[in-house]
Formats: structure tokens, C-alpha cells, sequence
């Protein structure tokens, strides 16, 4: 899909870090916008309120959901890490069961949820996710298990998906498209980290990038000494190579 056929792009969790940083991404390109997000979060996306449809509601609410992507090409999702009440897994059901049947798909992810077999995770790594996993659902904070669930589904589905799997974020000014690999593990991500404006960058330009369809692409910062190390000059996307 070029970007002149994408008109009208919903966000989901549009008011998070990632989610305004993809909504600035999004009306950059002339894209209509329709924003989902929590009622009470409402005030955090007040800068863009006169150039966004917004539509407050859980996103895990299969109504809300069915309604924010009726007629929009492409669709990006954050699959949150927070709660324990299927959060992640109930929004990327309903967005593969009510999005139009053309539209692209992006949903973004932590590296710990795994493609297939050929993911290679440090000890240290494996250590912390077995970790905090249990811990995490103990306090009712985090359930990183539901967006592995999340993930499984997407891979299953046969709409026009890509799941970003994003490193460690930190904020800064754009260092231009990350780099991504198929797998994680692979040397160009040893660095683990990408700036958050640039994760929204990727998943933006992944809505008009079809080669990306059916990939979860693992990404790391395009001037992060791993990738730098590893792509001589950086050169963003189309650098995968494993
Ligand atoms: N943080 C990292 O280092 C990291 C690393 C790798 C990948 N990622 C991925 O990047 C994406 C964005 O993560 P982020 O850390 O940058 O966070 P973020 O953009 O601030 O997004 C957090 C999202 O979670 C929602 N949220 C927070 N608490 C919630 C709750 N109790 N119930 C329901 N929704 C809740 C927020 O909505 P409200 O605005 O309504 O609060 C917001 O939409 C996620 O997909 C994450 O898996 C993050």
C-alpha cells in the first residue's frame, strides 16, 4: 500500500508515549486520524484535539474497537503490558476481527515475545522475564504473558499484519528509522536500545512498507553502536539481513 492510498489511520493507545509520538507521526503524512484511548487519558492528547477524531474507551472493548476502525486503511495498535484482564490479547482480537479486510495491521511488542525458534535470548534476558512475570501478575501491574498470548494470535491471523517488537526505549530526538532484524539475538540489536520517537517512526512507515507484512521485525536504534557496528553506515528497514 504507497502512502497516497492510506487516507485514515486509527491509533490505539493514542495517548500513551508511543501512541502521541505515532499520532504526530501520522498527521506529518496528511493521514486522517481516530484516536483510542482510556476516558480518563482524554486530557493527555488535548494538543492534538482540533485534528484527531478521539474515541474514548478501554481498548480491550470489542465495541469501542469495532467502531474506531470502521473505514480506516491502516491501524496501529499498542499492545500494553499493564493489567491482568487479557488487556493485550482482547485488543489485538478485536482489531484482526473488526478491521476493514484491506487495512494494514501494525501492533507493537517487547522483544521478549518470540517469532519462532531462531529468537536467541541472552541468560541475563531469559533470567529477567522469568523473573518479573510472576511478580509483576502478583501486583497486578504487568502481564507479559498476554501479550505473548497477543502475539501468537496476530501470528496466526492471515490479515495484513506486522508485529514491531521494540528494544529498551529511551526518549531523545529522532535518530531517523531503526534497524531491524528478523530475529532476536542477532548482533546489529546488542545495544537494546531505541528512542521512542523512532519506534513510532518504524510503525508508521511499516503501514506502506509490504515487505514488512507477516514480519516482527526487531528493532534497534539506527545510531546505537550495535547497529552502527554491524550495518557500517546504518541504513534503516531494508537493512535485514538474517
Ligand atoms: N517501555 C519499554 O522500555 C518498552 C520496551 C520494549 C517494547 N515496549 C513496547 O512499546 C509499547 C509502548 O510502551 P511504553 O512503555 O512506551 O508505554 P506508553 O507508550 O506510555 O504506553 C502505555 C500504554 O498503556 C496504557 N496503560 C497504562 N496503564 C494502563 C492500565 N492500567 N490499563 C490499561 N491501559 C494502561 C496507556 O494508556 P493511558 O494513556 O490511558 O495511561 C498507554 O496507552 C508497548 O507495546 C510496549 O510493549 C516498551
Amino acid at each position: 500500500m504507497s502512502t497516497d492510498d492510506l487516507r485514515k489511520v486509527c491509533v490505539i493507545g493514542a495517548s500513551g508515549k508511543l501512541g502521541r509520538y505515532m499520532v504526530q507521526h501520522a498527521l506529518d503524512r496528511g493521514y486522517q486520524v481516530v484516536g483510542v484511548c482510556r476516558e480518563r487519558s482524554v486530557p493527555k492528547l488535548a494538543a492534538f484535539a482540533d485534528r484527531i477524531t478521539i474515541l474514548p474507551g478501554p481498548t480491550n472493548d470489542r465495541e469501542v474497537i469495532r467502531e474506531a476502525v470502521a473505514g480506516c486503511d491502516g491501524v496501529l495498535t499498542v499492545l500494553v503490558p499493564w493489567g491482568v484482564h487479557q488487556y493485550s490479547s482482547g485488543t489485538a482480537q478485536a482489531v484482526l476481527d473488526f478491521a476493514e479486510p484491506h487495512a494494514r495491521l501494525v501492533f507493537s511488542c517487547g522483544w521478549h515475545v518470540a517469532r519462532d525458534e531462531h529468537d536467541r535470548y541472552s541468560w541475563a534476558f531469559k533470567t529477567t522475564v522469568r523473573m518479573v512475570t510472576p511478580l509483576a501478575r502478583l501486583v497486578r501491574a504487568v502481564d507479559i504473558d498476554d501479550q505473548v498470548e497477543a502475539g501468537r494470535r496476530i501470528f496466526a491471523s492471515d490479515r495484513r499484519w506486522t508485529l514491531v517488537r521494540g528494544s529498551d526505549l529511551e526518549e531523545g530526538e529522532s535518530q531517523g528509522l531503526p534497524v531491524w532484524r528478523r530475529h532476536v539475538g542477532d548482533p546489529a540489536l546488542a545495544s537494546n536500545m531505541t528512542r521512542r520517537v523512532d519506534f513510532a517512526l518504524f510503525m508508521v512507515e511499516a503501514l506502506t512498507d509490504d515487505t514488512l507484512v507477516h514480519e516482527a521485525p526487531a528493532i534497534v536504534g539506527r545510531l546505537s553502536p550495535s547497529a552502527l557496528a554491524h550495518t557500517g553506515e546504518a541504513s534503516g528497514a531494508a537493512e535485514n539481513a538474517s
